[in-house]
């Protein structure tokens, strides 16, 4: 392969544009991978600071859907499944002519729909119709793209629903299985695992994990994880929707109040435990959130792990919020490097406190931390104080006071019951938000919201767009093969004589409850970046290296340069 040095164009209109003041002012330092062939080959670059008249964007989508967006899934095909609860009576919104369930809890007959499927292109959505009680429930996109939807309440709570992508005029909407879950599972959390299985870990009174689909060894179904009993607190639970994570070694990581195990779930065995992150708790109803930082892929070199996770409350923070007390939610963040011979929280503050934040990847490396309230907990009637603004950190900052921008405030809060996911386009969807046990629209502080928000992080303003790559596009069809060499081919507005470039691949999580299950982004080694004509550019890089650092399944993949993203394309890798 002939790698041609990106050649030095020094155009009058480029230097123009390059010079100007709004340039986002770029990073070298803190690189932690030496360039191999230094001169040829661009890698991983910080991405730029923000200038604080960047803030970040909010456009209002839609004023209602229908219903409130307690869940989002994105798909590969560009649309969202989103779904709240059945059990509450009517939505606001209809099921198509002729479609009810008959067995509702609350009002026998419920034409409503209490699912969506969002068509991001079109800004347009259309009724689904769930057959049981979806309420708290979990999931995880299988090696195909079909949506394993798991557990729920009542009648639901032992429930495997599928939604598998569809396109055209073809009507798609839920099915659910014959088979059952072992056991009910009632705000536990999923993930594929490197073998394209799903793992169902926890829930309400579930001290458990169990897999679809299930295999002859699966020992009635059922693995006890006394590690799920131990970080159940008296009164308030404080353990549901563990955060989990599939390590580069294939094994799971498993957060639960404050403390964290890594679990052989092949051998069922917890191989180690790590120390408990200070200070407050961390997961519902003290409910803080999570991701891991990027893997920053390496031939050669052992990947770094580090888990992050924000917010919180502190225990007791629930039962008082029962009786009208709303303690402060947590303004700490905890950053551990599971690799590390003697990992360690090494804690941060953010801007401000926040119980049910969510904490979602961007393309770029960062994270953005947004929606969730400044005191109280999670459930009905538990929170005060939304937090507008979304929080823009840097992981890759050398200085921890430089770390956190605080971004431009959405004017709606989105406390319990909200969701937010990334999108192929790098906007950010935000939805959801019923602090009560009904739809109340009048006479409540926070009411129901069944609006549906964009928010465009400031890597989207228009003051970058001479940065943006364009017409994204992969050599190798749809399809990658691990550890596969694959190119991206795109453009620029202008020729950039300095091209710094970075490929991320991030698969589209679920998000519920402050959480993206199956969360996670890998940078791409890049092999080199060829320059194919003016504008034209093509990166080449090596996919994954193996399923236990990309489980199997669709990923979009991004190509960022100097900080700015560029439309995702879709790639499955198997
Ligand atoms: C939902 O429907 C109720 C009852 O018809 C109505 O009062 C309310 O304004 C609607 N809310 C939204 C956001 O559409
Ligand atoms: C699954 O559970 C339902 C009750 O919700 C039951 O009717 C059905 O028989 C179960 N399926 C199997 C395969 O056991
Ligand atoms: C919400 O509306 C329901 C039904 O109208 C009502 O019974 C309930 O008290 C309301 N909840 C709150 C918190 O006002």
């Amino acid at each position: 392969m002939g790698l041609i040095k990106i050649q030095s164009f020094s155009f009058l209109f480029t230097i123009l544009i390059l010079s100007s003041s709004s340039l986002p002012h770029r990073h070298r330092h803190n690189r932690r991978h030496h360039r191999r062939n230094s001169q040829l080959i661009p890698t991983i670059f910080h991405p730029p600071l923000i200038p604080s008249n960047v803030n970040g964007e909010w456009v209002l989508l839609h004023e209602s859907i229908g219903v409130s967006a307690m869940h989002m899934q994105l798909l590969y095909n560009n649309k969202v499944i989103i779904f709240d609860r059945t059990d509450f009576g009517a939505s606001n919104l209809s099921l198509p002519q002729g479609k009810c369930r008959f067995d509702d809890e609350v009002l026998d007959v419920d034409c409503s729909a209490h699912s969506v499927l969002y068509d991001i292109l079109s800004n347009t959505y259309r009724p689904l119709m769930v057959q049981t009680d979806v309420w708290c429930s979990s999931g995880a996109l299988n090696s195909d793209g079909t949506l394993i939807q798991t557990g729920g309440y009542h009648a639901g709570d032992r429930k495997i629903r599928l939604f598998s992508p569809c396109d055209g005029d073809v009507d798609c909407d839920w099915t659910e299985l014959p088979q059952n879950l072992t056991v009910q599972r009632w705000y536990a959390s999923d993930h594929i695992l490197p073998d394209g299985r799903v793992i169902i870990v926890g829930g309400r009174k579930a001290f458990s994990y169990e897999f679809f689909p299930k295999t002859m060894d699966d020992n009635g179904g059922v693995f006890h994880l006394p590690f799920l009993v131990e970080t159940t607190d008296p009164m308030e639970e404080n353990n549901l929707y563990p955060f989990l994570y599939i390590l580069p070694n294939g094994n799971l990581y498993i957060f639960s109040n404050q403390r964290s195990i890594v679990l052989d779930y092949v051998n069922h065995n917890v191989l180690r435990e790590f120390p408990m992150i200070p200070g407050e708790k961390r997961s519902y109803p003290a409910t803080g959130s999570s991701v891991m930082l990027p893997l920053r892929l390496r031939q050669g070199q052992e990947l770094v792990v580090e888990v992050m996770i924000c917010g919180g409350a502190w225990g007791g923070a629930y039962v008082k919020a029962l009786e009208g007390e709303f303690w402060r939610g947590s303004s700490s963040c905890g950053r551990m490097t599971l690799t590390d011979p003697d990992p360690k929280w090494v804690m941060e503050e953010m801007p401000s406190g926040r119980v049910m934040p969510d904490m979602l990847l961007l393309p770029t490396g960062d994270v953005l931390i947004l929606n969730g309230a400044a005191n109280g907990a999670a459930g009905w009637e538990n929170a005060i104080d939304p937090v507008l603004n979304p929080v823009l950190y840097r992981p890759d900052e050398p200085d921890p006071r430089r770390r956190f921008t605080v971004l431009t405030p959405t004017t709606i809060a989105r406390m319990y019951h909200s969701s937010a996911i990334l999108l192929p386009d790098g906007r950010i969807l935000v939805g959801g938000s019923n602090p009560h046990a009904t739809y109340n629209f009048t006479g409540v502080k926070y009411p129901t919201e069944l609006s549906l928000e964009a928010f465009s992080p400031p890597y989207l303003a228009t003051q970058y767009a001479h940065l943006r790559p364009l017409n994204q596009a992969v050599d190798v069809g749809q399809v990658l093969s691990y550890g596969q060499q694959f190119s991206i081919t795109f453009t620029l507005p202008f020729p950039q004589p300095d091209a710094e470039f970075m490929v991320s691949m991030i698969p589209p999580s679920f998000t519920t409850h402050s959480f993206g299950m199956n969360q996670r982004l890998l940078f791409l080694e890049i092999v080199g970046v060829e320059r194919l004509f003016m504008f034209g550019y093509r990166v080449i890089v090596f996919a994954p290296p193996t399923r236990n650092i990309a489980p199997p399944g669709y990923y979009m993949v991004f190509v960022v340069h100097q900080g700015v993203p560029g439309h995702s394309v879709w790639v499955k890798i198997q």
